[in-house]
């Protein structure tokens, strides 16, 4: 079965209040029409087609070559909607399904389920169509499943159209649907305008019926269909989102202490025997390697912490540690920091635009940014790289084994040669040659003990 999905976004989204397009408000790290289209694609090979009006230029520009672009200029309801868009479904296609961009928690097992459901009443007097229903105690706002004697679907009756007694109809419509194609093709200019000057996408079941069409149908878990109109709504479906996610990290083989504390987004990985603690917050496209410990209290975004690395109470953002490094408590690596193996960050480090050689020492209140420091080097509590003068950012270069002693100062640009060492308290500003020491302010190297004015 060729089958294709149509998702519909073209909604103002009012009451989110937001200068953002309601399907761009972000959902654990994806915007909410991303986890529509995610799902649509494990029903269909194709892009679905997205029908976008409000803010259609920051959709587009979001999901770019994931969906085909459907315009819709007026909103005039969900069959104009549909209706916009099907000339641009593809000839072989033999299903399609409609669902929303703002109900993100919509599951792609569900939509298989769906769509399994349709194909089950292919054949014979085929199907029209397979749409999910929910039950629920409170109809407020939603379409009724009117059925008649023998259980068959009639109709779905909005609920401005309903009357007292179709009001009370607990079976209701959470508006996703897998359509017959050609069926579709052929009955959408017939659904009838509303009295509100509207077509309803609705009423094609009560086409279907009357043309003895079968209306299959199958119940959906309630909280996959709720849609998001406000930011409460964005709040709760997040907190569902963060609890899938979590289950299939821990499933998977990842400890997480206290779950109800830790957000991972849905693009981080992590790897088996990850432990991750209390107060973790990992974002972006995040990658955590196999027995690496984060946390407690940790935000990493978009960074690489390779196997059996340590982060404690630290912020780590575009920034790469390499296997067995380690940071914290109170450590912060910003853009393009990166830490090779084995490195040890101790509290209050910060490193910027910088590459630290395997096995150096970073223990204490020390600043590095734009620094490239050689493999076993010693950084002494307070260092700080000098970078920029207020004008322009310069380099430091740190060779292999060097010794830079407490609360150096490294005054760049600056080169410092394998195996030397710095004073305590010193102020670098030149070059320092291998294996010399230097001390002072500025920076010298001893006087030589022949010379007369020693004498
Ligand atoms: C719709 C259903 C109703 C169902 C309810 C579930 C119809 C006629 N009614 O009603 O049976 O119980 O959803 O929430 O379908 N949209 C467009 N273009 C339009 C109109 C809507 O793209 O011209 C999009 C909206 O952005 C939104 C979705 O379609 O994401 C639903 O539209 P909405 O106006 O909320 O439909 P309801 O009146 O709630
Ligand atoms: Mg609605």
């Amino acid at each position: 079965m060729n089958t294709l999905a149509v998702i519909l976004a073209a909604g103002y989204g009012t009451r989110m209040k937001s200068s953002l397009p309601k399907v761009l408000h972000p959902i654990m790290g994806r915007p909410m029409v991303e986890w529509a289209v995610m799902a649509s694609r494990t029903v269909s090979s194709l892009p679905p087609l997205v029908v976008v009006g409000h803010g259609q230029e920051d959709v587009r520009a979001v999901l770019g070559d994931q969906a085909t672009f459907i315009e819709q200029k007026e909103l005039l309801g969900t069959g104009h909607a549909v209706q916009q868009a099907m000339p641009a479904a593809p000839a072989m296609v033999d299903a399609v399904i409609v669902t929303y961009g703002d109900m993100p928690l919509l599951r792609g097992e569900t939509l298989q389920a769906l769509t399994a459901l349709f194909a089950e009443g292919q054949g014979e007097n085929g199907a029209a169509m397979a749409l999910l229903t929910i039950q629920r105690e409170d109809p407020q706002g939603f379409g009724r499943i009117v059925r008649d004697e023998a259980g068959e679907i009639q109709a779905i009756v909005e609920e401005a159209d309903c009357t007292p007694e179709q009001k009370k109809i607990q079976e209701l419509n959470p508006g996703i649907y897998c359509f017959d194609a050609d069926w579709l093709r052929a009955n959408l200019a017939k659904i009838p305008i509303s009295p509100k000057g509207e077509y309803y996408l609705t009423d094609l079941v009560g086409i279907a019926a009357q043309q003895g069409k079968r209306i299959l149908s199958m119940y959906a878990p309630l909280e996959e269909v709720d849609g998001i109109n406000t930011r409460v709504h964005l709040a709760q479906a997040t907190e569902v989102m963060r609890r899938r996610i979590l289950e299939r990290h821990m499933l998977a083989g990842v400890t997480i202490v206290n779950p109800d504390s830790v957000l991972i987004e849905d693009r981080v990985t992590i790897e088996a025997d990850a432990l991750i603690l209390p107060g973790s917050y990992i974002q972006g496209a995040t990658q955590i390697g196999a027995h690496a410990v984060v946390g407690p209290n940790t935000h990493i975004v978009e960074s690489v912490i390779g196997a059996e690395c340590r982060v404690a109470h630290s912020v780590i953002e575009q920034a790469i540690m390499e296997a067995r490094s380690e940071i914290g408590p109170f450590g912060h690596l910003r853009k393009g920091a990166h830490l090779g193996e084995g490195v040890h960050m101790g509290n209050f480090g910060e490193v910027k635009n910088s590459y630290l050689g395997p096995g150096v020492k970073m223990g204490h209140f020390s600043y590095l940014g734009d620094a490239e420091v050689g493999p076993n080097v010693n950084i002494g509590a307070g260092t700080i790289t000098c970078n920029y003068d207020g004008e322009r950012k310069h380099k430091t270069r740190i060779g292999a084994d060097v010794f830079i002693g407490s609360d150096t100062l490294l005054v760049a640009p600056l080169s410092i040669g394998e195996d030397a060492r710095t004073g305590a308290g010193s102020v670098v500003t030149h070059d320092v040659p291998a294996g010399a020491l230097v001390y002072g302010v500025p920076a010298r190297l001893p006087r030589s003990r022949n010379r007369a004015d020693d004498e």
